[in-house]
């Protein structure tokens, strides 16, 4: 068979183009949190997920592809044996601009200085509530305090920029809006606010009931503070405010009620090597069989990945009765 030359860029259907992946290390994480997991989660088998050798060969195909930021995640990254070790490659790898991760934070009070070292650029940390009980009922077993020391230990390893990630929730923690605002202001680091989406059935709550519109958050956040057009940008789906004053952004990442897809430039694989080409929809193409079909090199895993770009949805429908709603839990498909 003739091989074709590759192009060196990726370009859906739309003229999007893709150059931020989200490889998720692993299904698994320390926590529970009520919108992401159910209580009593079955983890993926070890034969079923990318060894660390797999996961780094997807990354250098999608860098030799254009790609320029690879954010990791989960479950959570952080409970990945030996997850280090394919930081500290991938952090060597050419043509990659940004290295980046999504945490709980549980690890940072360790992890963080070694992760500036190998070479991650921004780390954004998940916190939804500053009072003990709430953190703990949100996220059904997590411990506070040993995220707050993972935030600190973070802020003092020194990374280009830290973000915390809060999804706020009627009846769980709306009324924590300021204070979590506060809070980052307090350690001169971002946060945004994310919508609850519907990703899988929540066991123990109707998302309908209990997801905030980020306008609401917004106006919340202007009751003590002016919030300045920002700009800014990540390259993620965060629309961002200058808090007038202070160091600090707010972020706003609304799926729910401002649809973004229109700017997507990011796929995600998830940790059974399937290429998903939209958080809300579920066209994908399994890398695993190329990675593990001996007959296949690496060009074969590239055409895969070219060939997946036409195939990417135009965006999510999500609570729109017309279209079926995601029955995938975030942690299979990796934040
Ligand atoms: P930055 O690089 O800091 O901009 O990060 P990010 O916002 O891209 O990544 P993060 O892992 O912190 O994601 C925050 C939230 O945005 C999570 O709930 C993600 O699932 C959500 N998110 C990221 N990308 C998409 C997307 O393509 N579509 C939707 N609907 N949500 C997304
Ligand atoms: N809706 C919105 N955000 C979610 N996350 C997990 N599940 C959901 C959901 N259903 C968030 C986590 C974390 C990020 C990776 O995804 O809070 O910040
Ligand atoms: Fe774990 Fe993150 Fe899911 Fe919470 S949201 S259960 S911390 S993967």
């Amino acid at each position: 068979m003739s091989r074709a030359e590759l192009p060196t860029e990726l370009i859906d259907k739309f003229n999007r183009r893709v150059d931020y992946i989200r490889l998720s290390v692993t299904d698994r994480c320390d926590f529970r949190c009520v919108y992401c997991m159910t209580e009593d989660m079955t983890f993926l088998p070890r034969n079923q997920i990318l060894s660390l050798e797999e996961l780094h060969r997807v990354a250098r195909a999608f860098t030799e592809l254009g790609v320029k930021k690879i954010r990791l995640t989960g479950g959570e990254p952080m409970v990945r044996s030996n997850v280090m070790s394919l930081i500290e490659k991938l952090g060597a790898l050419p043509g990659l601009e940004e290295l980046l991760l999504t945490t709980n934070g549980a690890q940072l009070e360790k992890y963080a200085a070694p992760l500036r070292a190998a070479g991650v650029n921004r780390i954004n940390i998940s916190i939804d509530s500053l009072d003990a009980d709430r953190f703990k009922k949100i996220s059904r077993v997590g411990k506070l305090d040993r995220v707050l020391a993972g935030i600190d230990a973070s802020v003092a390893a020194g990374f280009d920029r830290i973000r915390l990630n809060s999804v706020i929730m009627r009846g769980y923690n709306e009324d924590e809006v300021l204070a979590l605002t506060d809070y980052a202001i307090g350690k001169g680091i971002d946060i945004a606010f994310i919508e609850e989406m519907p990703l899988g059935e929540a066991s123990d709550h109707d998302r309908r009931q209990t997801t905030c519109s980020n306008d609401w958050v917004k106006s919340e956040i202007e009751k003590k503070y002016q919030l300045l057009n920002s700009a800014s940008r990540t390259a993620g789906p965060s629309r961002y405010s200058q808090i007038a004053g202070h160091d600090s952004r707010v972020g706003f990442i609304s799926p729910v009620t401002h649809n973004f897809c229109a700017d997507c430039n990011r796929v995600r694989i998830t940790v059974e090597g399937r290429l998903l080409l939209c958080l809300g929809n579920e066209h994908s193409v399994d890398l695993r069989a190329i990675l593990r079909d001996k007959s296949k090199d690496d060009y074969d895993l590239k055409a895969a990945i070219v060939a997946a770009m036409d195939i990417k949805p135009e965006r999510h429908y999500f609570y729109d009765r017309d279209h079926a709603q995601p029955v995938r839990l975030m942690n299979m498909t990796g934040g």
